[in-house]
C-alpha cells in the first residue's frame, strides 16, 4: 500500500471508529430519552416555564442552563412541578408549622436539606445530560432551590398544593397504572 493510501485507509478507519463511538452514545442517550418518556410523573402535566422576573437576577443564568441541559430526555416540567423543596435545618421548623398535614404527604411536598443537591447530581451523571462542568450544575442547583422556596412554601402553601392536587387528578385520570405505582397510598 502506498503512504497515501494507507493514511487514507487509516482515517478511513478513524472516522468509522468515532462514527461508531458516537452511535453507541447516541443509542444509550436514546434509551435514557425513552425511559424518561415512557415513565411520565405528574410533574410532567404541569408548565414547563416559570417567571422569573422576580427571581434575584444571578439566578437567571441557572435557569437558562436548565432549558439547555434538562431538557434531552424530559421538559423542564419534571423539574418544575416536582414536590421537592430543599431547606435548611432552621428553616425547616418554620415550613413544617405553616404547611401541617401537607407536609406529610409525599406526593404532595418532598422536603429535605440535599433533595435538590442529589437530584441535579444523579441527572447530571446520566450519559447524554452534558453537564460535566460543575459550575454549570452549581447554577441549576441554586435556580432550583430558590424557585421551589419562592413557589412552594411561606403564603405559596395553598397554591402550590392546589396545583400539585391538579396535576396528580389529570395523571390520575390519564395514567391510571403509573398513578398507583407512583402515588397511591403506601
Ligand atoms: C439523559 C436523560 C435525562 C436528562 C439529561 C435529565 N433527566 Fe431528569 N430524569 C430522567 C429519567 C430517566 C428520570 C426518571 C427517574 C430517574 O431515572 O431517576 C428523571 C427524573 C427526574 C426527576 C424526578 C421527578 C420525580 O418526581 O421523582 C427530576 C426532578 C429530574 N429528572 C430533573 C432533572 C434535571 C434538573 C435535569 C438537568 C440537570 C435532568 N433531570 C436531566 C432522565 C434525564
Amino acid at each position: 500500500m502506498s503512504k497515501r493510501l494507507g493514511l487514507l485507509a487509516g482515517l478511513w478507519l478513524f472516522a468509522g471508529m468515532a462514527a461508531m463511538a458516537a452511535d453507541a452514545k447516541a443509542g444509550k442517550v436514546d434509551k435514557d430519552k425513552e425511559a424518561a418518556l415512557a415513565n411520565p410523573y405528574a410533574n410532567d402535566l404541569g408548565p414547563a416555564e416559570v417567571d422569573i422576573s422576580g427571581y434575584p437576577k444571578e439566578l437567571a443564568a441557572g435557569y437558562k442552563l436548565m432549558k439547555d441541559k434538562c431538557t434531552k430526555c424530559h421538559t423542564t416540567s419534571r423539574p418544575l412541578n416536582a414536590q421537592f423543596v430543599e431547606l435548611k435545618k432552621d428553616e425547616m421548623a418554620t415550613f413544617m408549622k405553616a404547611a401541617g398535614a401537607h407536609a406529610k404527604n409525599e406526593n404532595l411536598y418532598k422536603v429535605d436539606d440535599g433533595v435538590w443537591k442529589r437530584y441535579v447530581k444523579r441527572m447530571a451523571s446520566k450519559p447524554g445530560c452534558e453537564l460535566s462542568k460543575t459550575d454549570d450544575q452549581k447554577e441549576i442547583y441554586k435556580f432550583l432551590v430558590h424557585d421551589s422556596k419562592a413557589r412552594k412554601t411561606g403564603d405559596k402553601i395553598e397554591t402550590w398544593v392546589k396545583h400539585r392536587k391538579d396535576l396528580l387528578t389529570q395523571f390520575k385520570e390519564k395514567y391510571p397504572k403509573r398513578y398507583v405505582e407512583l402515588y397511591s397510598e403506601k
